[in-house]
């Protein structure tokens, strides 16, 4: 099979925002107890912070780490997660089953994030709470005023604001799973004098009002539209969250999951739009794309978990081959929409649907997703470039012309990076490439396998990862392979 690639360095599509790359910790699972913390570990620091985790998670290059939920956020009364930890109460946790100590909170979390170079996307409570407590939230987070709040930060041992910027203004509220499930027109009220106080008390500040759960959610559309009818001027961004999933074991289908997050951006986008007419605003909402990954391999385990436990093993997904090729679409396509899409959450980050897995007590291994992650974070910054590709394309039960390769090339200042998915379960793909004269091919990582199904483990970390290809002669992509190319201007 051939393909033909042909991009023009000038015609861009945009500028990445790095946020694009962002991750996301949520008090769930053992995603903080036992991921990112575990003070009787051997490798915990001052603050029982595992080392050895902070090192995979740098490695990454998050910029941004939406915290502390999810689900979670929506029964979370932060007052519980600061000061003094001997006091902190150990409560019931209703949106996981769970009992959260609460040893770690904002104070610390704020602290983890400097250690790793990230910043924190925080999201407050409007499911069992409101504007007030939101507003004090900010205050307490980024004010260096003398006032209660701020003072209090002061009191607990934090001179200095923690300057979080970002903000979500509730989570998946249009989910009637969601602990204090609302509907449009009660979020949007809601979410409008929230934004309003929380914007009054630090302008600085940028928000993220809620989008649907999901392309499929039956409010999808007119909760965005009456969301923003209200929120339009108070708020930066729309939130979108999609999970995706082989539970029919039917790869070829699985492997288009990403023309549905295509979609579903070019469908949100829309609606954002319709709103600017209809309010004949010069501003454009942006998209924050703060939920995505893969999410079906732990469903059936996790119904046997018992209820109340600390940290139990929730959505401990364990991520094969082909799974790592549907992210790296996920990522093309994030990439494809980065004119519009300027945050995107991983969901999550350690030990829930995660690219990262530790041993409570032991050591840590890198999921199959963890490389395509890997690859975009650190080489694809800078403009994504509109990347014609013309190959075949095969049809699904769920999806038409579904295009064999999937690509993507990112200007960088000094080369081109491309990167390519052959979706093709039999046949490897030869590149024939247009615009690329002045550059030259310095390296082609591949990640694939013979048996789609193979996973990493702790006993074998790596079963699956990448490999450098011999370069020079024809470009090759390999059948159901992930693919980086690198190209420097000569
Ligand atoms: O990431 C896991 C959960 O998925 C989040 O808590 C929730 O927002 C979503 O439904």
């Amino acid at each position: 099979m051939k393909a033909k690639i042909t991009i023009n360095p000038l015609d861009i599509i945009g500028d990445i925002d790095p946020r694009i790359y962002g991750s996301f910790i949520e008090h769930l699972g053992r995603a903080v107890y036992g991921g990112i913390y575990e003070p009787s570990h051997e490798s915990a620091d001052d603050m029982g912070f595992r080392k050895d985790v902070m090192e995979l998670v740098k490695a990454l290059k998050v910029p941004v780490v939406r915290y502390p939920g999810g689900n979670f956020v929506s029964g979370y009364n932060w007052e519980d997660g600061i000061g003094d930890r001997s006091k902190r109460p150990k409560k019931l946790e209703l949106a996981w089953n769970s009992i959260e100590t609460n040893e770690i909170g904002i104070d610390e979390f704020q602290e983890w994030a400097k250690r790793a170079d990230a910043e924190i996307m925080m999201a407050v409570n409007l499911g069992t709470r409101g504007a007030d407590e939101a507003r004090s939230l900010v205050e307490y987070c980024n004010l260096d005023t003398d006032t209660y709040y701020a003072d209090l930060r002061r009191k607990n041992g934090f001179d200095k604001p923690f300057g979080i910027k970002v903000w979500c203004l509730g989570n998946e509220m249009d989910g009637d799973w969601q602990i204090g499930h609302k509907t449009a027109q009660e979020y949007a009220r809601l979410a409008c004098e929230t934004a309003k106080l929380m914007k009054l008390t630090d302008p600085t500040i940028e928000l993220v009002a809620c989008g649907s759960s999901g392309p499929l959610m039956p409010t999808f559309g007119e909760w965005e539209r009456t969301v923003l009818r209200e929120c339009y001027d108070h708020v930066d961004y729309v939130s979108m969250h999609s999970y995706y999933g082989n539970p029919d074991n039917d790869t070829a289908d699985f492997l288009a999951s990403s023309m549905d997050m295509d979609q579903f951006i070019i469908d949100t986008a829309k609606i954002c739009d319709e709103i600017k007419a209809e309010k004949k605003s010069e501003k454009e909402i942006m998209l924050s794309f703060d939920e995505w990954n893969i999410w079906f391999h732990s469903n059936e385990q996790d119904k046997h978990i018992d209820r109340w436990q600390i940290a139990p093993p929730l959505l401990e997904d364990i991520y094969n081959v082909e799974d790592a090729l549907v992210v790296g679409c996920l990522l093309i396509t994030l990439l494809r929409h980065c004119d519009r899409v300027k945050i995107a959450c991983l969901a999550q980050l350690v030990n829930v649907i995660a690219p990262i897995m530790t041993v409570t007590g032991g050591g840590t291994w890198l999921q199959t997703i963890y490389y395509p992650f890997l690859h975009c974070s650190v080489n694809g910054r800078g403009k994504a470039l509109h990347t014609v590709c013309e190959c075949g394309t095969y049809d699904t039960k769920k999806h038409s012309n579904v295009p064999y390769i999937e690509t993507i090339a990112v200007e960088n200042g000094s080369g081109i990076t491309l990167f390519a998915v052959n979706r093709s379960a039999d046949e490897s793909c030869e590149l024939e490439l247009n615009g690329f004269e002045n550059y030259s091919l310095v390296s082609h990582t591949v990640l694939t396998s013979d048996d789609m199904k193979r996973c990493n483990s702790i006993d074998d970390p790596d079963a699956v990862s990448p490999v450098q290809q011999q370069i020079g002669g024809k470009i090759d992509l390999a059948p159901r392979s992930w693919n980086m190319l690198k190209f420097t201007v000569k």
